[in-house]
C-alpha cells in the first residue's frame, strides 16, 4: 500500500522524509518520490528504484527546504514509472501532491480538466488533485483543498504543499490512514506511526473528511464544514517493529484484519449509482456472447479461489467453466480456442506456472482476462485484460486478502457478465449484487468471533491430521482452509469432497479425529448433515462452519462457529475467514514462523 510522509519544520525536511520512507517500505513499493520546497520553487527527486536510490539523485543530499513531501507507491493506476510516481503536481508548478488511496472518479475530472486545456503529465488517479487545486485556488489554501476534495469520489489520505505557503503543510484524509505527529520545531505527517515513532510519539489522529493545516509550531484540523476542531494529542506506545505490523503480532494477522477494506475498495471502487464499471477493458457483451467456454487457470489459493469462481460462474452465467492448476494445464494439450474466455488469477502476477498457462491460452487464440494484484506485473502485461484486485501489498507468505479480494472480482465480473448476456433473471442477479456490496461489514463481523476461533484452536491442540469436509463452494473452501492450516501450523489435513468421503477415506476416520465440517451451503446441508452423522458414528470430533440460526446441526457436532447469512454464492468469501484464523492460532501454538513458513517463497517466479 502506498505511504506518504510530509514535514513542516524549520530544518532539512529531507532527512525525516527519506527516513520516513525507508520506515515505511515494508508496506510494499514499486516507486517513491520526495517534493522539497526550497526558494519558492519544488524540487522533485523521483525513483523506480528503492528509495536509498534518491539519496544519489543529483542536489538531494544539499536540498535545505524545510516543507516537503515524500511517497512511497504501490501502482493502481498506470505502471510503476518515474511519471507515474509521487510527488504530482499541478501544471502551473504552484501545487505538489501525494496521496495513498483511489480515485474512483477521477476519469471524468481528467476529462474536464482536459476539456478546459489542461496537460496531464502521468496515467496516475492522483494528478487530478494539483491540477483541480490549481483550477480551484484563489489565494486561500484550505478553501481551495476543501473544494477539490468535495470533488473526489474515493479513498485518499493527501500531503498538499504549494509554493505560496513556504511552512504549510496540508493534510486531508478520506477512507485511507493518515496520522500528524508533533515535535519540536517540525510537525509530521504519515500513513502510520512506524515513520513518527523514532521522532516523536505524541499524534494526533484525524478522521474521515477532515483536513489539518500544519505548520512547524502548529496543528488545526478543521471539519468538512470548516469548522476547526480541538483534537486532544495521544501517546503512541509501539516501537518501530510492533508498529509496521499495526500493533499486530505478525503481518498474517494484520492482513486478515485488513480484509474487509481491501474487498470493499475492491468492490466499490467499481461501482457507479449501480452500475459495474470495469476501466479499460476490451470484452463487452458482443464479445462475451461469444464466449461458449471458460476455463480458469491458477495455482494454490489463487485455484482455490478459482474452484468457487466455476460455481460462481455456471449458476449466473450458464457457460461451462473448468479450473485448472496452471502447473497442470501448461503440459496437457488443452482443448482451448477463440471461443474460450480464459480467466487467470494470481495475487503475485508473477507465478512461473501461472504465466506459462496463460501464454499457451493465448497461443490457441483465447482472449485471457486476468484477476492479478500487482498493477505492471507480468502476467498483467501478458494479458488482453486486466481487473485488478486492490488488496495492496501481501506481504506474509499464506496470502489472506489477496485470497479474498479475488473471490470479490469473481463475483463483480459475475455480476457484469450475468446483466450483459440477460442469463440470469434481474431480481436474482440484483440481489446478489445487494449482497455483495454488504460482505465486506460480514467479513468484519466473522473476524470479530476470534476470540471463539483462537479457543477452538488451542482446544485442537496439534493432530496428526484432520479432514475439512463440504459441498459445492464449501468444498472450495475447505481446499483452501486445509491449505492454509498444513502451510503455516504444519499440521497435515485433508480436504474432500463429503460425498468422496465413502469412496476411500473414510477408513481413516476413527476415535478423536477431528474433521471440520463446512455447512454454509443452504441447499445441501441435509447431505453433509448425513456425512457429519457418518463420521461422528466411527468416534471422529466434528467442528462446524454453519450460518446463523442453523441450529440442527448443534445436536451432532461438538462446536459450532457461526458466520453470518449471506447469497449463497457468496458464502465462501465468510466461511474462508475463520479457518484463516484457525490456521493462524493452530501455528501460532505449535510455535511456528507464521509469516514465512519454511520452505515457501511468496511469490513463485520458478517452476
Ligand atoms: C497460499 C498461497 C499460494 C499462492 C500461489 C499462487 O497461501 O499464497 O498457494 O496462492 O503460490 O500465487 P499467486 O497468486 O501469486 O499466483
Amino acid at each position: 500500500m502506498c505511504g506518504i510522509v510530509g514535514f513542516a519544520g524549520k530544518s532539512a525536511a529531507k532527512d525525516f522524509l527519506f527516513e520516513g520512507l525507508h520506515r515505511l517500505e515494508y508496506r510494499g513499493y514499486d516507486s517513491a518520490g520526495i517534493a522539497l520546497l526550497n526558494q519558492d520553487k519544488f524540487n522533485i527527486y523521483k525513483t523506480v528504484e528503492r528509495v536509498q536510490a534518491l539519496k544519489a539523485i543529483k542536489g538531494f543530499d544539499n536540498d535545505g527546504g524545510a516543507l516537503g513531501i515524500g511517497h512511497t507507491r504501490w501502482a493502481t493506476h498506470g505502471a510503476p514509472s518515474v511519471e507515474n510516481a509521487h510527488p504530482h503536481t499541478s501544471e502551473n508548478m504552484k501545487f505538489a501532491v501525494v496521496h495513498n488511496g483511489i480515485i474512483e472518479n477521477y476519469a471524468s475530472l481528467k476529462a474536464e480538466l482536459e476539456a478546459e486545456g489542461i496537460s496531464f503529465k502521468s496515467q496516475t488517479d492522483t494528478e487530478v488533485i494539483p491540477q483541480l487545486l490549481q483550477k480551484y485556488y484563489e489565494g486561500n489554501l484550505i478553501e481551495a483543498v476543501r473544494e477539490v476534495t468535495a470533488r473526489l469520489e474515493g479513498s485518499y489520505a493527501l500531503g498538499i504543499i504549494c509554493t505560496d505557503f513556504p511552512d504549510t503543510l496540508v493534510a486531508a484524509k478520506h477512507f485511507s490512514p493518515l496520522i500528524i505527529g508533533l515535535g519540536e520545531d517540525a510537525n509530521i505527517i504519515a500513513s502510520d506511526v512506524t515513520a513518527i515513532v523514532s521522532h516523536t510519539k505524541k499524534v494526533l489522529y484525524i478522521e474521515d473528511g477532515e483536513t489539518a493545516l500544519i505548520t512547524p509550531n502548529s496543528v488545526t484540523v478543521y471539519s468538512a464544514d470548516g469548522t476547526a476542531l480541538e483534537r486532544t494529542p495521544s501517546v503512541v506506545g509501539w516501537d518501530v517493529a510492533a508498529a509496521e505490523k499495526g500493533g499486530y503480532e505478525h503481518f498474517m494477522m494484520k492482513e486478515i484484519h485488513e480484509q474487509p477494506d481491501a474487498v470493499s475498495q475492491t468492490v466499490e471502487s467499481r461501482i457507479r449509482g449501480r452500475e459495474i464499471v470495469f476501466e479499460d477493458i476490451k470484452l463487452n457483451g458482443e464479445s462475451l456472447k461469444n464466449i461458449n467456454r471458460i476455463s480458469i487457470i491458477a495455482c494454490g489459493s489463487a485455484y482455490h479461489a478459482g474452484m468457487v469462481g466455476k460455481y460462481v460462474l455456471e449458476e449466473t452465467l450458464r457457460i461451462p467453466t473448468e479450473v485448472d492448476l496452471a502447473s497442470e494445464f501448461r503440459y496437457r494439450n488443452p482443448i482451448v480456442d477463440e471461443k474460450t474466455l480464459t480467466i487467470v488469477i494470481s495475487q503475485s502476477g508473477e507465478t512461473a506456472d501461472t504465466l506459462a498457462a496463460l501464454k499457451e491460452a493465448k497461443k490457441r487464440g483465447s482472449h485471457v482476462l486476468s484477476i492479478v494484484n500487482v498493477v505492471g506485473s507480468s502476467i498483467a502485461k501478458a494479458s488482453d485484460d486486466v481487473i485488478y484486485t486492490w488488496a495492496g501489498p501481501e506481504i506474509a507468505v499464506a496470502t489472506t486478502k489477496g485470497y479474498s479480494t479475488q473471490l470479490s472480482v469473481l463475483y463483480l465480473f459475475a455480476v457484469w457478465a450475468a446483466r450483459m448476456l440477460g442469463t440470469m433473471e434481474s431480481e436474482k442477479i440484483e440481489a446478489l449484487f445487494d449482497e455483495l456490496r454488504l460482505l465486506p461489514k460480514k467479513i468484519k463481523r466473522v473476524i470479530e468471533a476470534e476470540p471463539i476461533i483462537k479457543q477452538a484452536a488451542k482446544k485442537c491442540g496439534n493432530p496428526h491430521s484432520l479432514f475439512f469436509i463440504g459441498r459445492n463452494t464449501d468444498y472450495a473452501v475447505a481446499l483452501e482452509a486445509s491449505l492454509k492450516l498444513k502451510e503455516i501450523s504444519y499440521i497435515h489435513s485433508e480436504a474432500y469432497a463429503a460425498g468422496e468421503l465413502k469412496h476411500g477415506t473414510i477408513s481413516l476416520i476413527e476415535e478423536g479425529r477431528t474433521v471440520i465440517a463446512l455447512c454454509a451451503c443452504e441447499r445441501l446441508f441435509d447431505k453433509l448433515l448425513s456425512n457429519v452423522k457418518e463420521v461422528r458414528a466411527r468416534g471422529a470430533d466434528v467442528l462446524a462452519c454453519a450460518t446463523e440460526g442453523n441450529t440442527v446441526i448443534e445436536a451432532e457436532a461438538q462446536e459450532v462457529i457461526y458466520i453470518p447469512k449471506t447469497h449463497p454464492l457468496l458464502s465462501a468469501s465468510l466461511e474462508v475467514i475463520p479457518f484463516q484464523l484457525y490456521a493462524y492460532y493452530a501455528a501460532l501454538y505449535n510455535g511456528c514462523d507464521i509469516d514465512k513458513p519454511r520452505n515457501l517463497a511468496k511469490s513463485v517466479t520458478v517452476e
